[in-house]
């Protein structure tokens, strides 16, 4: 089911907003275990927490064009990757193959609320972007307990809807004036009664956050990503980052960990 907007418009057509994305971003390439290293602080927080995954059970869940589900099955994981998008399902499958472990990930169109009819159950849920699609929420949750492992965890990369700056701006601003929206209609960023959902099923879920994203998502909406300003704004935010910890919880971007 597609996520409403803040402004009550459903987004009727996401899936075919990310098909025809991933209809023209596609790359057959190699994906060693290079591919992730010493991207950001995020990735590489991720993929650390994510450790070794040889002999596990994964399941990618709005999986995109493949990338991390070739990453994984090429460490050693059986994958199943899903996503709502076919032509999303059918490049991972094609960047599997390309690589060599075709026989390690099964792809499969499917909604993140149905994967209870997968009939698996796993030691690792990954997931990046994708949390704050899934509606209604939830559900979500339920299920997502019931395909982990007694012991296993969910591990997923996302924004936040936490700063109210950063909020205010997305509603009243983007989309308009020039300011470019990026992502479909129906997203809105993963909210603190989201989080609190998790925590109440989960109770040990955490958040990270490995780095300080505000001043750079002014400097990309306001200023289309200017160098001079985007420096400028990564400055700000590491120095923030650094000196002034405490509103790291505020950051555009998060880590989010539960175990069952
Ligand atoms: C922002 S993209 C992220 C893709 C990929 N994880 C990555 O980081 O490159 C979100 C993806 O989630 C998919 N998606 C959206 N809602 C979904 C849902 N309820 N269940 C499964 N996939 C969904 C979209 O089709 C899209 O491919």
């Amino acid at each position: 089911m597609a996520k409403k907007t803040t402004t009550g418009i459903a987004a009727t057509d996401a899936t075919s907003f990310w098909d025809s994305t991933w209809q023209k971003t596609f790359k057959p390439m190699v994906i060693d275990q290079t591919a992730f290293r010493n991207m950001t602080p995020h990735i590489d927080r991720y993929f650390a927490a994510i450790g070794d995954v040889q002999g596990k059970e994964v399941l990618d869940l709005g999986c995109g064009n493949g990338k991390i589900s070739v990453y994984l099955a090429r460490a050693g994981a059986t994958v199943t990757a899903i996503d709502l998008s076919p032509i999303s399902v059918q490049n991972t499958k094609l960047l599997a193959e390309y690589n060599q472990v075709g026989a390690r990930v099964s792809t499969v169109v499917l909604d993140s609320l149905d994967v209870r009819t997968l009939h698996k159950h796993f030691d690792l849920v990954i997931g990046k972007d994708i949390l704050h699609h899934i509606e209604p929420f939830d559900a979500f949750v339920d299920a997502l307990y019931d395909v982990l492992k007694p012991g296993g965890r969910g591990l997923f990369i996302e924004n936040s809807a936490r700063n109210p700056i950063l909020m205010f701006f997305r509603r009243h601003l983007v989309g308009r004036f020039g300011i470019p929206k990026y992502g479909d209609d129906a997203e809105y960023p993963l909210e603190p009664r989201e989080i609190a959902l998790l925590r109440r099923k989960f109770p040990r879920t955490t958040q990270y956050y490995p780095e300080f994203k505000f001043f750079i998502m002014m400097a990309i909406y306001l200023f289309h990503g200017n160098k001079t300003v985007s420096r400028i704004a990564q400055s700000l935010d590491e120095a923030i980052y650094r000196y002034l910890p405490f509103f790291n919880k505020y950051s555009y971007r998060q880590i989010v960990e539960v175990q069952r």
